[in-house]
Formats: structure tokens, C-alpha cells, sequence
């Protein structure tokens, strides 16, 4: 079953900067109505300012998708101003660098509030909805290779990622087993099935702003101290491999909306990462010590 773009209507968290404006250019190139969800206003209003002016139907809904409020705010808002919703991206996301155990509390609280519970929320609202209006939709879960691999000093944001990884793949199997039973209720009263899929992203290193998320940190989760040697040099490392990123936000996005289209489930922008993923799984296997997957190829260090 394929996924038709033009006329249906996307939401985007994250959508004022990175993958997030790249998923909206994309939609709006297909003819997409798109509501544009991010917690930095001023960026997310000259995004849809920019949309528009290319003709695009787009509205922006300030969001901190880390708030279940907010969130269930943002689904009525799209309801609001185009009815129905097709295609979510839960794509907001946020990273701390550094060895584990100098990482905060607040850390701790602001990577899983935006990463884990942004797409836990995203899927909680926007999943009986979609389920409802008996009309094919998708949900993307945006996690990074970091949920495939354990880079090193970068805890906080891998364990988040492979959340999302195991969050989005138990929501497929969710997923089908309730359209089963509803298309066999369906074809009995002789009425269509739902036809809700969804997509786990699964990027390396992309040039985008994650490098400076802590722009988006709020006030109330800041740290008072001073950030530690690790933190320092894991700010360093992905400042550096980020802007050595070889693909961009648009490419991701095109591969992206081609996974749609093909209603493919795992959407690997960077596929010589594959052969370390097979490593970590084997280590697994046979019960090895993990390996470092920075110890090996450059193509790895994209664990973005
Ligand atoms: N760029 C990479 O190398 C890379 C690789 C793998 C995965 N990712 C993931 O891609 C996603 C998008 O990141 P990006 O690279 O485009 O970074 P980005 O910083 O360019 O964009 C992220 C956007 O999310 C917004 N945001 C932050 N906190 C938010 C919140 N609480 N609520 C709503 N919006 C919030 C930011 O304001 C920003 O506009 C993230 O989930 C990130 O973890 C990025």
C-alpha cells in the first residue's frame, strides 16, 4: 500500500530548524498542508512565514512537546484548522554530552521530557486519531543510529534513542495486531479498514542545529555548575562530526518521505553504519564485551 501526500495534512514537531523544516519544505513541494509545532516561537513563526510566501498552507502552533497539555493542544489546533491529520513527525529532540555519571538530574530530565515523552505524547494523542478517521496515515518516530549503537559520552541521549527505537517498533506491531481486528470487523459491515503505519528514522550525522540544542533547554532545567571536562570535549566531538555530516536535512527528508510513500518501517539515511549495528547485535549473540562503535569506522561516528 502506498501513502498519497498531496492535499493531506502533516503535523512536525521540531519543525523550525533541521529535519523538522526540511520534513515541511518537502510537504509543501507535494502539496501538503502543514502545522508546525516547535518551542522556539520566533524561529517557528519565520518558518511558517517562509512556507507560506512559497505558497504552502501552514500554520505554527508553539509547542514544548515534553508537555502533554501542549501536545494534546497541538492535535486540536490541527483539528482545528484542517480537520483531519495523515502524517505525523514526532522529530523534536535535545542532547547532552559526557560520561554518565556527571551527568544532572535536570540532564536527565530535559533529554527524556523532550526525546522519549515528546514522542510518547505524539503518539498517545495523535494515534486515535488517525485510527478514527479510517483514512490512510503514518506516524515517523525520529530516533538517530545513537538508538542502534552505544556511542560513548553520550548516554543520556542514547539510552533516549533506543527508547524511541523500541517504543516505535512496539508501536507497529501495535499497530497491526489492532487494524487486524478492525479490518476483520470492516469486512463484515463492508467498510474499509484503517490503514495507520509508521516509520522509524534512524539518521547519522546531519549539519542542523542538535549541535546547539541547548538553546532550546528551559530555564528551569539548567545546571548550575560548570560543565566538566567529558561534557566539554562531547560538546566538541559533536560539534565537529555534525558539520562533517555528508548528507543534509533535505536529503534526509527525501529519503524520508520515500520510506512513507513505500510504507517502509526502518529508514537508515546512512547505511554503512549497518555493519556495526550487525556487530553490536552479535557482541549480543555471543555474549562478547561490548565494542566501542567509535574504536571502529569514521562512517560510525555518525551517531548523531
Ligand atoms: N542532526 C543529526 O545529526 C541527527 C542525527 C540523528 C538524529 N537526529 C535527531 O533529529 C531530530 C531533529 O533534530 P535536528 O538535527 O533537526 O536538530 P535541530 O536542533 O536543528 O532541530 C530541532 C528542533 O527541535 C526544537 N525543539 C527542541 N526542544 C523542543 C521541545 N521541547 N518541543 C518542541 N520543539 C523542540 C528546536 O527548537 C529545534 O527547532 C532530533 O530528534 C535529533 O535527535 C539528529
Amino acid at each position: 500500500m502506498t501513502f498519497e501526500f498531496a492535499g493531506k495534512v502533516a503535523v512536525i514537531t521540531g519543525a523550525a530548524s533541521g529535519f523538522g523544516r526540511a520534513f515541511a519544505q518537502k510537504g509543501a513541494s507535494l502539496g501538503m498542508k502543514l502545522v508546525l509545532a516547535d518551542v522556539n516561537p520566533g524561529a517557528l513563526a519565520q518558518t511558517v512565514e517562509a512556507l507560506r510566501a512559497g505558497g504552502a498552507e501552514a500554520i505554527g502552533v508553539p509547542t514544548d512537546v515534553a508537555s502533554a497539555a501542549q501536545v494534546e493542544a497541538l492535535a486540536q489546533a490541527a483539528l482545528a484548522a484542517y480537520g483531519k491529520v495523515h502524517l505525523l513527525f514526532n522529530n523534536a529532540g535535545v542532547g547532552a554530552g559526557g560520561f554518565l555519571w556527571e551527568s544532572s538530574a535536570n540532564d536527565w530530565s530535559w533529554v527524556f521530557g523532550v526525546n522519549v515523552m515528546g514522542v510518547a505524547h505524539g503518539v498517545r494523542v495523535f494515534t486515535p486519531i488517525m485510527l478514527a478517521q479510517n483514512e490512510p496515515a503514518h506516524i515517523v518516530n525520529t530516533a538517530s543510529v545513537a538508538g542502534l549503537l552505544s556511542p560513548p559520552a553520550m548516554g543520556i541521549y542514547n539510552a533516549s534513542k533506543h527508547a524511541v527505537v523500541s517504543l516505535t517498533e512496539t508501536l507497529y506491531h501495535d499497530l497491526q495486531l489492532a487494524q487486524a481486528a478492525q479490518s476483520a470487523q470492516a469486512a463484515q459491515a463492508e467498510t474499509a479498514g484503517a490503514q495507520v503505519g509508521c516509520s522509524l528514522l534512524c539518521p547519522a550525522f546531519v549539519p542542523t542545529g542538535i549541535a546547539d540544542a541547548e538553546r532550546a533547554r528551559p530555564a528551569d532545567l539548567r545546571n548550575d555548575s560548570r560543565p566538566t571536562r567529558s561534557q566539554i570535549a562531547a560538546g566538541k566531538q559533536l560539534q565537529r562530526a555534525v558539520q562533517s555530516g555528508k548528507l543534509s536535512a533535505d536529503d534526509v527528508a527525501g529519503i524520508t518521505f520515500e520510506a512513507i510513500a513505500a510504507r517502509r518501517f526502518y529508514v537508515v539515511t546512512h547505511p554503512g553504519i549497518m555493519a556495526t549495528v550487525k556487530l553490536r547485535h552479535e557482541d549480543i549473540e555471543q555474549l562478547r564485551n561490548p565494542t566501542d562503535p567509535m574504536s571502529l569506522k569514521p562512517e560510525v561516528k555518525g551517531a548523531g
